[in-house]
């Protein structure tokens, strides 16, 4: 019998393709070379699942265009690249990279807000361009993190791995806000309270996004919501571009409207908005929070076996429209 027909659209550990290859028919893009929705679409013709890393386009023009498939599997646990009701309608299972990720990722959101809030990549400017010729007392003062009061803004799986990080780690007053409260255990476990968005935005010393992206949540933090935050407060996005309105946040950040900003995520990312390049009191980083190689190859096994148990067997690990699977 000859084997299902797979696409893995980016590179991905040789390893993992590896183990796809033992039970599909694999193309693989190891060139990583950036497709078209175009060159995506002839890349699926006659491909039953594809392997997607989270910036590839699947919608109702794909699904209509490549009738052959049934499986998209992210390596990553935001799926907005997935059009999920277009997906559901055509049958085609969705899955994401869940949990695996959680704690790298809530690592970096505190490496990242602690970089922001301590100057850290300002100073190594300075100092790598040979600015550094006299210790002086206010010299990249920036805000203490223990004892002060976190703010996260989405309370899933890493904000509340952020939060216990804050209150477990750095005796932070931790308070969130979400579509929907936590249980008063979970609460109690990340020692957070539930506030409103905008007592969220009026005491958060430091707030972190950790949102996933959807419509509503499209600039979220705009000019409005940055002039109700301290003057000395740091805003971290870990979540994704677009949550954050990025040219209302240059001007709020040249203008000292917050104090600074750490930014993993951008609006129409990997372009970034010019004026954030220019604006000194902003930590960048390439969408990089999940980035450790153990989590990596973690996430890329659990996209590939999603895509192995499902065609193979009918079940999926972590499907994100499981009614899909009841009609088959
Ligand atoms: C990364 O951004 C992810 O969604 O896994």
């Amino acid at each position: 019998m000859s084997k299902p027909k797979i696409l893995v659209a980016r590179a991905i550990f040789p390893e993992v393709i590896a183990k796809l290859a033992q039970h599909f028919d694999v193309v693989s893009n190891q060139a990583d070379e950036i497709w078209t929705p175009a060159e995506l679409i002839a890349q699926l013709q006659g491909k039953q699942g594809v392997f997607t890393t989270g910036g590839e386009r699947i919608d109702a023009a794909v699904l209509t265009a490549c009738p052959d498939l049934k499986i998209c599997a992210n390596m990553a646990v935001g799926y907005n690249n997935f059009d999920l009701a277009a997906m559901t309608a055509a049958g085609v299972l969705a899955t994401n990279a869940p949990d695996v990720l959680t704690e790298t990722t809530a690592d970096f959101g505190f490496a990242l807000l602690m970089a922001t809030a301590r100057r850290m990549t300002e100073a190594e400017h300075f100092l790598r361009a040979g600015k550094w010729t006299k210790w002086s007392y206010d010299m990249f003062a920036g805000s203490d993190i223990h004892g002060t009061t976190l703010g996260i803004l989405g309370m899933g799986r890493i904000g509340q791995g952020i939060a216990q990080r804050g209150a477990h780690g750095f005796d932070m007053n931790v308070i969130y806000h979400n579509r929907s409260r936590l249980d008063a255990a979970t609460e109690a476990q990340c020692q957070a309270r539930y506030v409103s968005k905008e007592e969220l935005l009026k005491s958060a010393d430091h707030l972190v996004l950790v949102l996933p992206y959807s419509a509503s949540a499209h600039h979220a933090i705009g000019a409005a919501e940055l002039a109700q935050m301290k003057p000395t407060a740091t805003l971290v996005n870990i979540a994704r571009g677009g949550i954050v309105d990025d040219a209302a946040l240059a001007v709020a950040l040249r203008n000292k409207v917050i104090a600074g900003a750490g930014l993993d995520v951008f609006e129409g990312e990997p372009q970034l908005h010019p004026d954030l390049l220019s604006v000194p009191n902003v930590v960048l980083t390439p969408h990089i929070a999940s980035a450790t190689l153990s989590t990596r190859l973690a996430m890329a096994n659990l996209a590939a076996d999603n895509l192995i148990e499902f065609l193979t067997q009918n079940k999926a690990i972590t499907p994100l429209n499981p009614e899909v699977l009841v009609k088959r």
